[in-house]
């Protein structure tokens, strides 16, 4: 490659590094967000021209085999079918399919690893003989390796073609750990070896690595595979910077870098929101402890129950009322009415806000994408941090479809699954709301006992349809009055 064309790469690959900083500090919050976006797609953009250009320089050697037309044809096609996948499937994805979009790609993160260490490996004139980049090439192969089977189960769990059932083989940590160390052999194997007589070895690693991945998610239940997932994202960004060094590719290597870390962060984030530990993410087995049945559980006490009138009066009488989805109102798709009925309820001068747990729903942002979708005001939407204070001067909480993240247990008892997992504090307001269809339990499949406070009313049906009934039983207040 020429000096100035390499320049001109260089240069390339920082602006798109930086792009790719801003995006994610611009996907931090909801009013960014969409500027985030723009500049991680400018500078995925940038990426792809800048590489291909230089893939295709004439002066880049062993890259690409064919020249002129042939590889230009070649990288056309590749390009305009992978991004052609992309689009239809990014176009298509239900909200509530979108971790299992995620698992998938980063599956394919992972099987690039894997192919561009091997084939890295056997190029004619690769430095397979340079320890450092030995080193490179089988841990790219094994984290990818990983980083692949493990994506492909969360994939299946996912979608339900795999049994969400975890799969809990009697000493399966020592088995993980036996793996593990025969991954360390056979690599000190392969580094002692030179190109291409370490080829088994390599295939080897990336065996064993397949088949602990795989058994690493099988060990997990379907239900816990988002926090698994942003795990996988975490291993795949790891994967791509390993092809990075492999490739010596610096962009390959910062992006990489950004993707390991922000789904690390994220993993930790998420499981500390769960009260769950990150090692046991790690290590599988994450969740695999039976949770109680996720049906009927056995009602502690009586319960108020109210009619949509009845709610609606309490509302037309409230001066603060908060708002805080859950799943049911992902599941109800009811986040159009609610709208509705805060701008009802705002239009008659009362203070409306909503309150955001972090893992309310079953995606990191789950709620916020729904209610940014339904042209929710970002100021009105709090996190649980900023609002868990002011639920003791507000006149009426409405819980749409929400269990586990509003349940009081999870700082009194103990002895509860979700045992110190911090929760909205609906409890301490003058009155609460419960909407959802039935007494069945959350995610956590426990028993909430804010069903069975004094101030607590249940307003049972499907949440799509009984914000509507409120909807209409408000406006007719409203023109009565
Ligand atoms: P959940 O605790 O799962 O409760 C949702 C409630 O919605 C259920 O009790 C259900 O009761 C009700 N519901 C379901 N469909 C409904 C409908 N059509 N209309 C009205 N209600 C409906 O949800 P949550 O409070 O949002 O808590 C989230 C849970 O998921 C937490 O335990 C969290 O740890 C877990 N989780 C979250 C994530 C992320 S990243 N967000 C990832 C994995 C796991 P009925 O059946 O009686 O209606």
């Amino acid at each position: 490659m020429t000096t100035s064309l390499l320049s001109v790469q260089r240069l390339a690959y920082l602006a798109a590094s930086l792009l790719f900083i801003f995006s994610l500090r611009g996907l931090s919050t909801q009013e960014s967000a969409r500027r985030g976006n723009a500049a991680g797609i400018i500078g995925m953009v940038l990426a792809v021209v800048v590489t291909t250009a230089a893939l295709l320089s004439p002066s880049t050697s062993g890259r690409i085999a064919t020249s002129g037309g042939e590889a230009w044809g070649m990288l056309a096609v590749a390009i305009a079918v992978g991004a052609a996948l992309g689009a239809v499937l990014a176009a298509r994805v239900a909200m509530t399919s979108m971790p299992e979009l995620v698992a998938i790609l980063h599956s394919f993160v992972g099987a690039a690893a894997v192919l561009v260490g091997i084939a890295n490996y056997l190029e004619p004139g690769a430095q397979g003989d340079d320890a450092v980049h030995g080193v490179e090439i089988v841990v790219g192969c094994f984290i990818g390796a990983v980083t692949f089977t493990g994506s492909v189960v969360a994939f299946g769990k996912l979608r339900g073609s795999i049994g969400s059932k975890p799969l809990l083989l009697p000493g399966r940590h020592a088995l993980n750990a036996l793996m593990a160390l025969a991954c360390v052999v056979a690599s000190v194997l392969f580094l002692q070896t030179t190109s291409p007589a370490g080829l088994p070895m390599l295939l080897g690693v990336t065996g064993i690595a397949c088949v602990l991945g795989a058994h690493l998610v099988l060990a997990i239940g379907g239900g816990d595979m988002p926090v698994v997932v942003s795990m996988l994202n975490s291993y795949s960004g790891w994967a791509a910077a390993a092809a990075g060094f492999m490739l010596s590719n610096d962009l390959l290597i910062v992006t990489g870098a950004l993707v390991g870390s922000s789904g690390a962060i994220l993993s930790y984030i998420m499981c500390r929101a769960m009260n769950r530990s990150l090692w046991s993410v790690v290590f599988g087995g994450f969740g695999a402890a039976p949770a109680a049945a996720k049906g009927p559980v056995t009602p502690a006490g009586p319960v108020q129950e109210a009619t949509a009138d009845q709610v609606a009066d309490l509302l037309a009488s409230a001066r603060s009322v908060i708002v805080v989805p859950g799943y049911g109102m992902a599941v109800a798709q009811a986040q159009h009415p609610v709208k509705d009925l805060t701008t009802l309820l705002e239009k008659r001068g009362t203070k409306v806000r909503y309150a955001i747990h972090p893992v309310a729903g079953r995606l990191p942002g789950h709620m916020n994408v729904l209610l940014a979708e339904a042209d929710v005001s970002y100021e009105l939407v709090k996190e649980m941090d900023d609002i868990n204070d002011d639920f003791g001067d507000t006149d009426v909480v409405i819980v749409i479809g929400a269990n586990d993240i509003v349940n009081p247990s999870a700082l009194t008892d103990a002895s509860s699954p979700i045992f110190g997992m911090p929760v909205l504090e609906v409890w301490k307001a003058a009155r609460v709301v419960m909407m959802k269809r039935s007494m069945n339990a959350g995610y956590a499949g426990v028993d909430n006992p804010l069903a069975y406070k004094d101030n607590t009313v249940m307003l049972f049906g499907d949440a799509k349809a009984t914000v509507g009934k409120l909807v209409s039983a408000l406006q007719a207040k409203t023109a009565a009055a």
